[in-house]
């Protein structure tokens, strides 16, 4: 019996086995599909806390940007989305990539990470903006030295080392930042990485009628995607940056910008086109702020205006005088811009010249403007403090060499008598 049943079984036996075995393996893999599923809730779930409860890491940028167009150029870059990273990555020496990646991109210094950042004490902000930027200025530097020529070599340009002589107050003063010198190979790759998605804003630097615009123009994108302070290489540090936002705005300080000139009861000045205007060669910032954004659309939208008032494309734009530099890329350009954001957080603005005599550092927002002597002491106008005295709320000085401007004209204003 019991051999006839196995040689009735015998046939279907494989069968059965079979049956049993894959039944066996659908479970298993039932099993293994709900562990996935659950260890992808449990990610999901720990990373939305992670984010929400650590104060250290910058939340991520309203517009992220997108990849690199061409990420194989960059291996072992940190991605596009420098906000996004989290705290341990954060500081990661995100710079040093795209300078290093070129081999003849200059002396980056890479500090060690203190973590630190200035203006954030780990408190939400109050007033919190529409948008959300971490508060806080990374513990970055940058400074920009690119070639006045557009000739071959400037593959192979290397500055005048007295070029950058103030550079070590910046080191100096604020040790374990990072401090990264963007030359002309690190400038390419930066924007190439971060903005390649977008062919109008490449085009733009590639074809920058000339190199104190492109200047201009990498400072706002390399705050937009790294934030950090951007400071002229003729400038000198005169407080320590951990320093620069006011006690009382700490925790809310997501950019600074510092007024150049305040015309208050006095003549109007060559070049000025505002009552106040904000310099632009130092500022601080947290990654993905939107008035880099909007200052960048201004300056495509600037370079359109010239193309067409010259009647020939950006691209062949030569000679243009001092004003249409500054009021595409520069100074006066940059002041509508921070004006605009300024008076989107605070609609009691109506007039420039709600800043005109300002005393004490002001928080718009998560925008904290300083008075003339921040970063603007040392000019004979504008009640700047010119006696050869620090004053003790003057945080830089420029020293208006020019030195990296394509023409022999200084960016130093004068009155128009
Ligand atoms: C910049 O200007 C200052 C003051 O005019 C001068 O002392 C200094 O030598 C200049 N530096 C360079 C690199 O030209
Ligand atoms: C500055 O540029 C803006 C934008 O291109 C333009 O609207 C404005 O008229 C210019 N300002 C002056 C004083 O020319
Ligand atoms: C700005 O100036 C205008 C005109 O003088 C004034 O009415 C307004 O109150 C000022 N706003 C602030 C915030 O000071």
């Amino acid at each position: 019996m019991s051999q006839h049943q196995n040689e009735v079984a015998s046939p279907s036996l494989p069968a059965q086995l079979l049956h049993h075995v894959s039944r066996r393996r659908q479970r298993f893999y039932g099993v293994i599909a709900f562990a996935l599923i659950l260890l992808a809730a449990a990610t999901f779930i720990y990373g939305g806390f992670a984010t929400g409860l650590d104060l250290t890491s910058y939340v991520p940028r309203p517009k992220a940007p997108l990849p690199p167009a061409n990420p194989g150029a960059d291996a072992g870059a940190v991605d596009a989305a420098p906000g996004a990273n989290g705290a341990n990555s954060k500081n990661a020496p995100a710079t040093t990539t795209h300078t290093d990646s070129g081999a003849k991109s200059g002396p980056t210094t890479t500090t060690q990470d203190s973590g630190a950042k200035v203006g954030d004490d780990s408190q939400q902000p109050t007033d919190a903006p529409d948008f959300q930027v971490q508060p806080g200025i990374p513990p970055k530097i940058w400074q920009i030295m690119l070639p006045k020529t557009d000739d071959k070599s400037k593959e192979d340009f290397i500055a005048d080392p007295k070029i950058l002589s103030e550079t070590p107050s910046w080191l100096a003063m604020n040790p374990d930042y990072q401090y990264t010198l963007v030359g002309h190979r690190g400038g390419e790759e930066f924007v190439r990485k971060h903005f390649g998605h977008n062919p109008r804003i490449l085009e733009a630097y590639t074809h920058m009628p000339n190199v104190g615009m492109k200047s201009d123009l990498l400072r706002y994108l390399l705050l937009s995607a790294e934030g950090g302070v951007y400071t002229d290489t003729d400038t000198v540090a005169l407080r320590p940056i951990d320093e620069w936002v006011p006690e009382q705005f700490r925790g809310k300080a997501a950019v600074v910008v510092g007024i150049e000139f305040d015309r208050r009861d006095g003549p109007a000045w060559v070049d000025i086109s505002h009552w106040v205007q904000f310099c632009q060669w130092t500022i601080a910032a947290s990654p993905g702020h939107p008035v880099f954004d909007k200052m960048v659309d201004r300056v495509l939208y600037s370079l359109d205006q010239l193309a067409l008032e010259h009647g020939v494309p950006f691209t062949e734009l030569k000679k243009l005088d001092s004003f249409e530099v500054m009021n595409s890329t520069g100074p006066a350009a940059w002041t509508d811009v921070v004006w605009a954001q300024l008076q989107e957080f605070d609609n009691s603005l109506t007039d420039i010249k709600n800043l005109s005599y300002m005393e004490e550092p002001r928080l718009y927002g998560d925008v904290v403007v300083l008075p003339i002597d921040g970063f603007g002491m040392g000019q004979p106008h504008s009640e700047s403090t010119d006696d050869g005295t620090i004053p003790p709320d003057a945080l830089v000085k420029h020293l208006f060499n020019g030195s990296w401007r394509g023409d022999k004209k200084k960016r130093k204003i004068q009155p128009s008598q």
